[in-house]
């Protein structure tokens, strides 16, 4: 099959295109660079040893996207374009729903143009806000907190519509948990532009010497050791998800949600202490007020995707530090150099 990945520079996609291409598949790659590295897909075709088509195109500009779709025969879309930081989508909303909402709208209708009508969809646990209880069912009602979640909502019920439009149209809804890990070659992994927002690049970044010590936001929640609790999935085994979902739109599904995750919880101070466990090194850290926004407990229910999709996760919390600190450890500026 020939598959358009949007966004597959990034951190996510970078990895799917690995297993993508290990499964035999073509794939032609749109990416505007905002918040990602070309040598992300050098290191893709290195690790793979098969060639991929890069395309530097926004997919917000409809005449560059279109001229994709002439030259190559898609299939299949997987939709990773996006802005993702949830603080900055607070300060400009705008700028997210144009470029979350906005690019996906118009994606979706040079995909109708060109009659490729298949979709997988970058979704996110975000979108249940704070749960009423855990593990964390699709079915739950969702309650997205912030402009980020709101875009992927949006996003969600649009793919809803399009396809209650037209029949024709499949999509799959991936609402991820948290994603962390890296690439076993430790050729590939998450770079991000900034000082880190999420706590895993934080910890490897810590370990690597690049920041000082961790702030460790609040200890009197109401979980074993005070600290927030979240579902920690290893990207490979996200990545591989998406496969499984390119394999059910074959079924024709109509539109279907699954949660990525693991099914368990690890508060911050297990991984920290997980990843002093693997890496060696000690990372220090302080203990602060909570974070505004943040959540005590968040972790899924992952059945759905098992039962329907034939996908679980494989890679425990040691391999998602351990893979994590080999490429902190191997690349300490990330792609930058
Ligand atoms: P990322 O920033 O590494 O990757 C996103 C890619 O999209 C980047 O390469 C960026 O340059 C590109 N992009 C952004 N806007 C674009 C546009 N208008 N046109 C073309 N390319 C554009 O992020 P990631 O962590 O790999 O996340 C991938 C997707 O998964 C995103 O949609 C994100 O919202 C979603 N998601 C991520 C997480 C997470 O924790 N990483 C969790 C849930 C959902
Ligand atoms: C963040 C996003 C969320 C997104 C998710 C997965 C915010 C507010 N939310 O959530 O929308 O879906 O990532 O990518 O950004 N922590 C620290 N110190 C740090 C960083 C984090 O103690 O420096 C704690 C947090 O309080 C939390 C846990 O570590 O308890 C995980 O934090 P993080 O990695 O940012 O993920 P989420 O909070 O789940």
């Amino acid at each position: 099959m020939k598959i358009l990945v949007t966004g597959g520079a990034g951190y996510i996609g970078s990895h799917t295109c690995v297993e993508l291409l290990k499964a035999g598949h073509e794939i032609v790659i749109v990416d505007n660079l905002s918040n990602s590295n070309k040598k992300s897909l050098h290191r893709v075709q290195a690790i793979t040893e098969k060639k991929l088509d890069f395309y530097k195109v926004d997919i917000r500009d409809r005449k560059a996207l279109e001229q994709v779709f002439e030259k190559h025969d898609i299939n299949s879309v997987v939709h990773f374009a996006g802005l993702k930081a949830v603080g900055e989508s607070v300060e400009k909303p705008l700028l997210y729903y144009k470029n979350n909402v906005g690019g996906t709208i118009i994606l979706c209708e040079v995909m109708n143009k060109f009659d490729v009508k298949d979709i997988v969809f970058s979704s996110s646990a975000t979108v249940y806000g704070d749960p009423h209880k855990v593990p964390i069912k699709e079915k739950f009602p969702v309650h997205p907190t912030n402009p980020y979640g709101r875009s992927k909502l949006m996003i969600e019920e649009i793919l809803n519509d399009l396809n209650v439009s037209d029949s024709e149209w499949n999509a799959i809804l991936l609402r991820y948990f948290n994603p962390v890990g890296a690439h076993e070659s430790g050729l590939i992994g998450e770079d991000p532009n900034d000082i880190p927002n999420n706590l895993m690049p934080y910890i490897s970044q810590v370990a690597v010497g690049k920041l000082d010590k961790l702030h460790v936001f609040g200890k009197d929640y109401p979980t074993e050791d005070g600290t927030g609790v979240r579902d920690y999935i290893h990207v490979v085994d996200l990545s591989l998800g998406h496969l499984n979902a390119l394999d059910k739109l074959q079924e024709n599904p109509g539109v279907t949600v699954y949660n990525l995750g693991t099914g368990e919880g690890y508060s911050v101070l297990e991984m920290i202490s997980t990843f002093e466990k693997v890496s060696g090194k000690s990372i220090p850290y302080d203990i602060l007020d909570r974070r505004s926004g943040d959540i005590a407990e968040c972790y899924a229910d992952p059945s759905l995707a098992k039962k329907e999709l034939n996908w679980e996760a494989k890679r425990g919390i040691e391999d998602m530090c351990k893979d994590a600190w080999h490429w902190q450890k191997n690349n300490p500026q990330g792609y930058k150099i």
